[in-house]
């Protein structure tokens, strides 16, 4: 089953479960999403502890959640699954709300622009070459798990994190978002949860003692050295930031390459229309990247009472905007639920908006057209040859296990 397309059957609310991990990996949340849209935008939905959250899933509604930091704060947490409290909350770039967020932002997003990356192109450039060459030859490779560290090849020269860690970073990564999915857990939750955050926290704690003692003009080096308030991030901020850019950048990044390779792989009459008219590939990305929307959700707290959708929520009250869902609303998209390689305009929110609007975005473009390009450089065919996995998570959307054969 294809989880990205719309299930036939629109359910009763009653029905819709939006917290069990296990439905976003065997069924499809677009027809619960696309049933709230038409019947109720803001919905108190029922967690299974008893915390209620507000489900919105309009883009406009979504658009006015993600912008307005002083009424829906990021400072609580930003995934259902620390619905009781995150406790980086305030200590890093994500969990932070103006104006103390852009102390950390403005500087790191200035690691992350085009000038920085320009600098690096060559070697980003030979880093994605080496991760898709195995993926082009003749036979059936798993592309879920050749794309799992995509993000590395820019990353790991922003972070100066070398090479032979990437892939233990990006199944961490993975196991950390999704510690419940087979094919990233070792041993149950509580294991994975450790053991992922051992390795990534064992792995980053090195790089910033390096980095403390021999200063480059990386990231780290520049987390390091930054003010905020007049005062430098504490170890665990710096940490915890470190963190931070790994997670956003492998929980994501290599699931719109994978979703990407299954639409090719399902449609080759868009396989081959990328292939005569390479020109097309930058908004072919952008439609993968509303299709894919790796992140269903963002949550907010609410600061103050605030009315949404004709209801009066609380402060202190959750919020969760369903990033994937406004991806899909038809008031904004044409045909959201079909693939439209030269989707223009595209004004999809895969990325939120606002002062927290990914800082990592270019970055990802960037992996992604490269990886695509050479991709289909190199292959006249693709074709799904085994069943599609989906990554265990409401949090995450992704595929986990993709078998194609290249011809
Ligand atoms: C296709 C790939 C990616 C997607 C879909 C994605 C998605 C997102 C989204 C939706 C947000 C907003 C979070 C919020 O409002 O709470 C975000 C923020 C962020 N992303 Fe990404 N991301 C991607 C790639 C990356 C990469 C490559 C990096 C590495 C630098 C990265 C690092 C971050 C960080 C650090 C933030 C927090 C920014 C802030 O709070 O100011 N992401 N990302």
């Amino acid at each position: 089953m294809d989880l990205l397309t719309l299930d036939a059957d629109r359910p009763e609310l009653d029905d819709i479960d939006l917290f069990d991990p296990e439905r976003f990996q065997t069924a499809s949340q677009h027809g619960a999403w696309r049933a709230l849209r038409a019947a109720e935008p803001v919905w108190p939905s029922p967690s299974p502890d008893g915390v209620r959250v507000w489900s919105v899933t309009k883009y406009a509604d979504v658009m006015n959640v993600l912008k307005d930091t002083r009424r829906y704060s990021s400072e609580y947490g930003t995934i259902l699954d620390v619905r009781h409290g995150d406790p980086a909350g305030g200590k890093t770039i994500n969990l932070m709300d103006p104006p103390r967020h852009t102390g950390v932002r403005r500087p790191t997003s200035r690691a992350m622009a085009a000038t920085a990356l320009r600098a690096t192109a060559r070697e980003i450039n030979s880093n994605v070459e080496r991760m898709v060459a195995p993926l082009r030859e003749p036979g059936v490779h798993d592309f879920a798990d050749g794309f799992l560290p995509l993000a590395m090849a820019t990353m790991g020269p922003v972070l100066g994190i070398p090479e032979p860690d990437w892939t233990t970073i990006a199944r961490a990564a993975m196991a950390g978002v999704a510690p419940s999915d087979p094919v990233y857990a070792r041993g149950d939750q509580r294991q994975t949860l450790h053991s992922a955050h051992t390795e990534l926290f064992g792995l980053l704690g090195q790089t910033i003692a390096d980095r403390r003692r021999r200063p480059g003009k990386d990231l780290v080096s520049l987390l390091l050295s930054i003010k905020v308030d007049g005062e430098p991030l504490t170890a665990d901020e710096v940490l915890l930031n470190c963190y931070s850019f790994v997670m956003g950048a492998n929980t994501t990044t290599p699931h719109v390459a994978s979703q990407l390779a299954l639409v090719l792989a399902q449609r080759p009459d868009i396989l081959a229309r990328l292939k005569g008219r390479p020109g097309l590939l930058p908004h072919t990305i952008e439609e993968a990247l509303r299709w894919a929307s790796p992140t269903n959700h963002l949550m907010r707290r609410a600061t103050e009472d605030v009315r949404l959708g004709g209801h009066t929520i609380r402060a202190g009250e959750l919020i969760s905007a369903w990033v994937a869902s406004a991806n899909r609303d038809e008031d904004v998209f044409e045909r959201p639920f079909e693939f439209l390689p030269d989707r223009r305009p595209n004004p999809h929110i895969a990325f939120g908006t606002g002062v927290h609007i990914c800082v990592g975005a270019l970055g990802a473009r960037v992996v992604l057209r490269l990886a695509m390009s050479k991709l289909l450089a190199g292959v006249s065919a693709l074709e799904v040859a085994g069943p599609v996995r989906h990554v265990r998570s409401n949090f995450i959307n992704g595929i986990s296990e993709l078998r194609v054969r290249v011809s």
